[in-house]
């Protein structure tokens, strides 16, 4: 009877706390907002049909099952604004108009976002929103837009302070919910005047540092992360590696919660600049971090290990795990193999998932594979140093969640379906429609012997025990702990 009431308090609790926090209260973003972004592939070349082409394939390849449903238009879609002040979308770039993609896209069972910045242009100096922010809501709401990325160039110096850019940025904030349609929030702003203490109110998500380059880790004076240096982890800083981006995010996870996300930029995977083992590294960070997942690669001719690095289930669980906080970095360690940047490192992240599970991230940023450890006291520090007895003091069995990723030869069999007879994946890594849809199996505590959920269990750790991973040379080991049933508790 007294557990009942507990957990009936703590129900109510959860829904109020989640009530209370919700960004904008537009109830969208939940979870991490996932999908496809046409900038990195095609930059100012985008048009209807590689955006229609794109949406064709969320579908056929399996994607818009697995969660990914926004396809979004980034930079360079207008032909600037008519004599009524209203923007008017490029007549060669799309000659049905937005309003005319949108209602392909929505048929498709997807939706569609569009961008603009908080500046008087765009970043390739399209017409910007500054002082249009009523009428461009309108307008968008009035194509039936889903989402607006809203970028930060040309902002006529209305930055520096976090009131200035929370004020220029609240009024988008405010048009859009004044149109009544729901519309997801992407402020891009780089991470100037740290939107993770001012943008939560305003919007779903907020870009941490600047654009991530396709690229694991490098020297770079644009973006400066080293400790060992004395440079500044914390300044934003552009043309960021993937270990930068990372290096900045540990400052502020916990700033993130359902509805309102810390975005580390969109995904690099299958876009040519990253080992095979980079790509899962980077994948499996942004789902530990609570990213968005927003793909940008070319998917007409996506290859069978991008797939099988995208459509991984039980990382994408991860992502959109109900409990929505971001994974902590509970050490980082300077190691003698050196990287291109003249150091090497690893790092450990911890955090909590539904059911009482435990996310570990073990990131082995070195030149050289090797075995890493992570003592369950490490592992659960951020409940309190050397962690609660009632976590460590338990035996946990551990999943590996990269164990069942997709063979090369199923995502060639997904393709090869996709490009001739354009139907569905054929043997996508789970049926979520039979299981209720995305969604509802994300919301949910994977059953222990989900092979696509879980990967697969490869060992166990005993109270007061070592989490023991053999990690690869700019990789990860990711694992998913689950208590042990407690055989006390059965008598
Ligand atoms: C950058 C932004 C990129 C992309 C680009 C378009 O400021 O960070 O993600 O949107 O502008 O010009």
């Amino acid at each position: 009877m007294g557990r009942r009431i507990a957990t009936a308090a703590l129900l109510l609790f959860g829904l109020n706390a989640l009530k209370g926090v919700v960004a904008l209260d537009n109830g969208l973003a939940i979870t991490p907002q996932m999908g496809w972004n046409t900038w990195n592939s095609f930059g100012c070349s985008l048009n209807e049909t590689v955006i229609l082409d794109a949406a064709e394939k969320l579908v056929s390849l399996g994607f818009k099952d697995l969660g990914y449903e926004y396809v979004v238009l980034d930079d360079c879609w207008s032909a600037g604004r008519n004599a009524s002040g209203y923007l008017v979308p490029d007549p060669a770039k799309f000659p049905n108009g937005i309003d005319g993609l949108a209602e392909k896209i929505h048929a498709l069972g997807l939706k569609i976002g569009i961008y603009s910045s908080a500046g008087t242009m765009t970043c390739a100096r399209y017409a910007g929103s500054l002082g249009y922010e009523e009428k461009d809501a309108a307008l968008w709401a009035s194509w039936g837009i889903d989402y607006l990325k809203y970028d930060n160039c040309y902002n006529q110096g209305q930055e520096g302070t976090p009131k200035l850019s929370y004020d220029r940025y609240n009024a988008m904030g405010q048009a859009l919910n004044k149109t009544g349609r729901p519309i997801l929030y992407s402020l891009c702003n780089w991470g100037v005047d740290g939107p993770w203490n001012f943008a939560s109110t305003i919007a779903n998500s907020w870009r941490t540092s600047g654009d991530l380059l396709n690229t694991w880790d490098r020297d770079d004076a644009n973006c400066p992360c080293s400790e060992l240096e004395g440079l500044d982890c914390k300044t934003p800083g552009y043309k960021c590696s993937i270990l930068n981006v990372i290096n900045k995010a540990v400052y502020y996870p916990s700033k993130a919660f359902p509805g309102a996300w810390n975005d580390l930029d969109m995904l690099q995977v299958g876009n040519g600049g990253l080992t095979d083992d980079e790509a899962v590294a980077h994948m499996s960070l942004w789902a530990a971090f609570k990213s968005p997942l927003l793909m940008t690669n070319v998917l007409s001719n996506i290859d069978p290990p991008t797939l099988s690095i995208l459509q991984n289930p039980a990382v994408l669980a991860v992502s959109q795990d109900p409990v929505g906080s971001s994974v902590n970095r509970i050490w980082r360690y300077y190691v003698d193999d050196v990287d291109a940047n003249g150091y090497g490192e690893i790092q450990l992240f911890s955090g909590g998932l539904a059911g009482g599970d435990q996310l570990v991230l073990l990131l082995n940023a070195g030149s050289k594979d090797r075995t890493m450890n992570a003592t369950l006291e490490d592992i659960f520090w951020e409940d309190g140093p050397g962690g609660t007895a009632s976590q460590v003091q338990q035996s946990w069995d551990v999943y590996d969640l990269w164990a069942n990723r997709m063979s090369n030869e199923t995502a060639a069999a997904i393709i090869n379906a996709a490009n001739s007879t354009g139907s569905a994946a054929p043997a996508a890594p789970i049926n979520m429609t039979a299981l209720g849809g995305a969604k509802h199996v994300y919301s949910q505590v994977p059953p222990s012997d989900s092979k696509a959920l879980m990967g697969t269990k490869v060992g166990s750790v005993q109270p007061s025990g070592t989490v023991k991973a053999f990690v690869k040379a700019h990789g990860v080991a990711m694992l998913r702990l689950r208590q042990q049933s407690q055989k006390k508790d059965e008598l």
